[in-house]
């Protein structure tokens, strides 16, 4: 039977860089977003460069806790994805003590939230299979605060403690857990800043990390992966 990864937002950016890099080892795609039009581009370009994969796409705004649980029980009908990662994440510029009422709400939702409702929808079949990675992408604004980072790197140093939280719970089970903590990354979340694409990472070196990290023999665990442009962060 093929192998399956999971990933939330997979139209663009990381998620999508992630999609493909698996989907170059022959494993079936399953993934979200909120625009049904660029979900039928990716999936029609993975099966026209991959034909042998099954590619499964569902519109959800994970932002929606009801949302979030509908697109994982979409899924859970059908699989226990071998990799599960919780990718999606909004950024809203802004100050903790006066950014518009309802970022707070909207970011934590969206990136910590989402990832707790779809990670406990596939836990019990981890369990039940003895084995299950699940990669959180989190961010270097979840180690190190900055200004007008607000509700985004509260987020962010959230989703770093829920996943060390994970993975100590899941670690009599052989699943493993671990948190990716990317620098900036040349993505959609940039569009509009004048830098030198060259001053960013590309999201293929960070899939390419996710990649080698799941390679590892079930003895082994990587818990973080710390990953910077060389000129350092911006
Ligand atoms: N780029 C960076 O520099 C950087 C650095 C560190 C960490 N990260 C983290 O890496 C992850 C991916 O970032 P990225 O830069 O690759 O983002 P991106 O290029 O903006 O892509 C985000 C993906 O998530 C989907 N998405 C966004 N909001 C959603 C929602 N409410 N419900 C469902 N899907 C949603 C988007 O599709 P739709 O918009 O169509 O829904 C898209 O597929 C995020 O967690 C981000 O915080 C990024």
């Amino acid at each position: 039977m093929s192998k399956s990864i999971l990933v939330t937002g997979g139209t663009k950016g990381i998620g999508r860089a992630i999609l493909y890099r698996f989907a170059q080892e022959g494993f079936d795609l399953y993934t979200c977003s909120r625009s049904q039009k660029n979900l039928d581009e990716l999936s029609e370009q993975l099966t026209s460069r991959f034909p042998g994969i099954k590619v499964c796409t569902y519109v959800a705004d994970l932002g929606h806790k009801e949302e979030a649980k509908q697109f994982a029980a979409a899924v859970s009908s059908q699989i226990v994805p071998d990799v599960l990662v919780n990718n999606t994440g909004v950024f809203l510029p802004g100050a903790l003590h006066n950014e518009p009422e309802g970022h707070f709400e909207t970011t934590l939702q969206t990136n910590l939230f989402s990832a707790y409702y779809i990670t406990r929808a596939f836990v019990e079949g981890f369990i039940r299979r003895k084995a299950g990675h699940i990669f959180s992408i989190g961010s270097i604004a979840g180690l190190t605060a900055y200004p007008n980072g607000g509700s985004y790197a509260v987020s962010k140093w959230a989703m770093l403690g829920f996943t060390k939280c994970l993975r100590q719970e899941l670690l009599p089970h052989g699943i493993r857990v671990t948190s990716v903590l990317p620098g900036a990354t040349l993505t959609a979340s940039w569009e509009g800043v004048d830098l030198p694409p060259d001053r960013f990472m590309k999201p293929e070196d960070v899939a390419e990390t996710v990649w080698s990290a799941y390679n590892l023999s079930p003895q082994s665990v990587v818990e973080e992966i710390v990953i910077r442009p060389q000129l350092g962060d911006i």
